[in-house]
């Protein structure tokens, strides 16, 4: 086993204390798979608190429930078993503590700036005087100043998630819950506001004692929050916390913080590697027989493998990450796959070729795509389950939907769909099936079929 350059405790997130503002006990929750009888499980035993005066950062994968927890935390949707309790009370509908900022921003484009502020206020019946000066307040604070008349649309990506703040900032609620808030924002756009957020959170004049953000941005993650609770996927399940034990302003250039980001890449890298079951006991997830292909295709994968072999001394994820300007959560896959083919392995946050990945990137086109056969064949049960159908067919030919229904059984319908365009783009790339889309079908390509009889 690794040792991680920084400490993550297995396990639930640390609650120990009592001064929890928001509590999850328990928490799962699944959605029936429509058309089938299988149930999905997208969170499993999720414990967790935020308490007074910290920034929390909820860290995951995309698919790994985070958005649905937040929402289940804010009280919008309920669980399915388990308890959240919100300043020691029980949740039963909409929690009182919480103002949500969203990634789409949600703006009325029918209304001013001002008016959505006052949006949440009026629905709460508070009085017009006072909803004034809130809003103006809050629209001062995100730095609005003059564009109280303004509509959204006479506004820039970068202003109205201002107006998203104001809007939450004005409700002053005890935990602020951010989801992805600089996630459709342009990088300097989404750089300048998230500085400012903390730059207000540490002047102290922030309008919530708490803020719990989700995000799969693991430099956000550590340059905002005090505690990241990492999420796993399929189904989620908190998998360790990380105390982030730098000073505000926060350096991204000091040791400490590649250290932290380097050691959250290792755990993110690492999705087999279960801290929670170490720690606690809890039975590994369960194993299915496809495992799901991480969504990345055979041409990105084959990039990356060629950029590892041209440039050796690349090696750190962080550093693979913004050498191919790539953003953390569009790399992870493209990692996840090569390894999963066995023609990568990360150790310690280092992404290294292995022998395989090795021959694949110097061989001409036709031998990388034998070794990529090989390696699918060998590693990937999804397309290997497809090629072995085919195979069984006389005609060597099977509709899609065939396929799709078997994955249906595994995944929720959009994942299936996902799963199923992964396996059929690698299994083109390996030469090992074709698929037609207009008659959407499958079928074996003419020479392999020969060749392997
Ligand atoms: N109402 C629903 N019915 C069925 N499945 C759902 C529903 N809501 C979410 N899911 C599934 O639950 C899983 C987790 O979704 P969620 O949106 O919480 O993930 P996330 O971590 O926020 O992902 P992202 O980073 O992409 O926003 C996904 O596989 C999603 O398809
Ligand atoms: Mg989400």
């Amino acid at each position: 086993m690794t040792t991680l350059p920084i400490n993550v405790a297995a396990g639930r997130a640390r609650d120990n204390r009592d001064d929890a503002l928001i509590r999850a006990v328990k928490v799962c929750k699944h959605f029936e798979l429509p058309g089938s009888h299988s149930i999905f499980t997208v969170l499993e035993d999720i414990n967790l608190a935020v308490k007074s005066g910290e920034i929390v950062a909820l860290l995951g994968r995309s698919g790994s429930g985070k958005s649905t927890l937040l929402r289940i935390l804010a009280g919008l949707i309920p669980a399915s078993s388990g308890d959240i309790f919100s300043s020691g009370r029980r949740l039963t509908g909409p929690n009182p503590d919480v103002a949500m900022v969203f990634q789409s921003f949600a703006l009325l484009p029918w209304l001013t700036v001002q008016q959505n502020v006052e949006l949440g206020l009026e629905a709460v019946g508070v009085p017009m005087k006072e909803r004034q000066t809130r809003a103006l307040k809050a629209i001062d604070m995100v730095g609005l100043d003059g564009f109280e008349s303004a509509y959204p649309k006479e506004l820039s990506g970068g202003m109205r998630q201002r107006v998203g703040f104001a809007r939450a900032f004005v409700k002053q609620p005890k935990v602020l819950f951010m989801d992805e808030p600089f996630s459709a924002l342009d990088v300097l756009t989404a750089e300048n506001l998230r500085s400012e957020i903390s730059d207000l959170w540490e002047r102290g004049d922030f309008p919530a004692q708490s803020m719990l953000i989700v995000t799969h941005n693991i430099e956000e993650a550590v340059y905002l929050a005090d505690r990241v609770i990492i999420l796993g996927a399929n189904p989620g399940r908190v998998r360790g916390e990380v105390m982030i034990d730098l000073l505000r302003p926060r350096d991204r250039g000091a040791r400490r913080f590649k250290d932290l980001v380097d050691g959250i890449y290792i755990v993110m890298t690492n999705p087999d590697r279960d801290l929670t079951t170490a720690m606690t006991g809890i039975p590994p997830r369960r194993e299915t027989p496809y495992p799901p292909l991480p969504h990345a295709t055979a041409g990105g994968i084959s990039g990356l493998l060629e950029l590892l072999y041209e440039r050796p001394e690349l090696r750190d994820l962080p550093e693979v990450s913004s050498s191919l300007q790539l953003p953390t959560d569009d790399l992870l896959p493209i990692v996840d796959a090569a390894v999963m083919l066995g023609l990568a392995e990360v150790r310690q946050g280092d992404i290294t070729l292995t022998e395989a990945g090795r021959a694949f990137a110097i061989a001409d086109i036709q031998t990388s795509k034998d070794i990529f056969r090989a390696q699918v064949l060998e590693r990937v049960p999804t397309v290997k389950m497809i090629y072995t159908a085919l195979k069984e067919k006389p005609n060597g030919s099977m509709r899609a939907g065939f396929f799709l229904d078997i994955l249906d059984e595994h995944f929720p319908r959009e994942e299936a769909q996902h799963q199923f365009e992964t396996a059929v783009d690698w299994g083109r790339y390996a030469e090992l099936f074709e698929y037609d889309r207009s008659e959407d079908r499958l079928f074996l390509p003419v020479e392999v079929s020969e060749l392997t009889d």
